[in-house]
């Protein structure tokens, strides 16, 4: 399969066919979406608070993100990966941002980068630069905290033309895209039809061009909290912790290891003395 551009999600959205987009964090997972055939993974701060089990995105390094990108490079050849850019690694100057978004994709191998909020002279600098850039508005999780929490954005006619301006800007700043997160059905529909590029909506009702959702919540691996968009597509979690008990139980009955996972090649007699 060819690897997914700028171009192919561009033509996806000229053509109307949405787009599928998932988080995901190591080797491993990214391997499964390559099987998938998902057409984006996102390498997101989210792993904060899924895999490293922070309270919030906030503490995440670059140096972390950057670890985590090269092993999701090495298990997924199709899908684009685009890193996130984390809190503090971009919000000084547009240096500060290029510096950093060149940082994820020359050491850690993504082909383009996310960054939250609109800045669109950032975004703009960084497109010159030869740099893939995706939006992220609504609400934007480095800084739940000035938006009043993990809450519905744009819920007002002023708060939804603000998003839809930060959007337009976005598109004229060079974003090849744009992620909307939580904000009402109708919102993410006018989103979507005021910008030409794609739009991928997560809490933002179908008639975005695409959506994404994290992994850990899609399957059922993070209990903290779950948002009212998240589906839970199986509970992976659960089955994990069923086989580790029965596991834990074999062990003690000395059920495992049985027969057929056990080494022969020296009989009791040939031991005899130290048996
Ligand atoms: O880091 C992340 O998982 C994200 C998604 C919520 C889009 O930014």
């Amino acid at each position: 399969m060819a690897k997914v551009t700028i171009q192919k999600l561009q033509e996806m959205k000229n053509k109307g066919e949405k787009i599928s987009y998932i988080t995901a964090y190591d080797y491993g997972q990214a391997t499964l979406v390559e099987k998938s055939g998902i057409e984006m993974i996102l390498v997101g701060d989210s792993m904060s608070m899924t895999m490293l089990g922070n309270d919030s995105t906030v503490p995440l390094s670059t140096d972390a993100m950057i670890h985590h990108i090269k092993a999701v490079v090495k298990g997924a050849q199709t899908p684009m990966i685009v890193g996130d850019l984390v809190f503090g690694s971009y919000n000084e100057s547009s240096k500060q941002a290029i510096r950093s978004a060149n940082r994820l994709i020359k050491e850690g191998g993504c082909d383009t980068v996310k960054l939250e909020g609109c800045m669109p002279e950032v975004v703009a600098r960084m497109v010159e630069g030869g740099i893939g850039v995706q939006g992220h508005i609504g609400l934007t999780p480095q800084t739940a905290g000035l938006l009043g929490g993990f809450k519905l954005q744009g819920k007002n006619l002023d708060a939804a033309k603000k998003i839809i301006d930060q959007a337009k800007s976005l598109e004229q700043a060079g974003a090849f895209s744009i992620v909307v997160e939580c904000v009402p059905e109708e919102l993410g529909r006018a989103i979507t039809n005021a910008v030409s590029i794609p739009v991928i909506g997560i809490g933002a009702g179908r008639y975005c061009d695409g959506q994404v959702l994290v992994y850990h919540d899609l399957l059922g691996l993070f209990d903290k909290f779950a948002p009212k968009f998240v589906k839970k597509y199986a509970n992976i979690g659960e089955q994990v912790v069923k086989a580790l008990e029965e596991y834990k139980q074999e062990v003690k009955d000395v059920k495992f290891p049985s027969d057929e996972y056990v080494f022969g090649g020296l009989s009791k007699d040939d031991l005899k003395g130290f048996l």
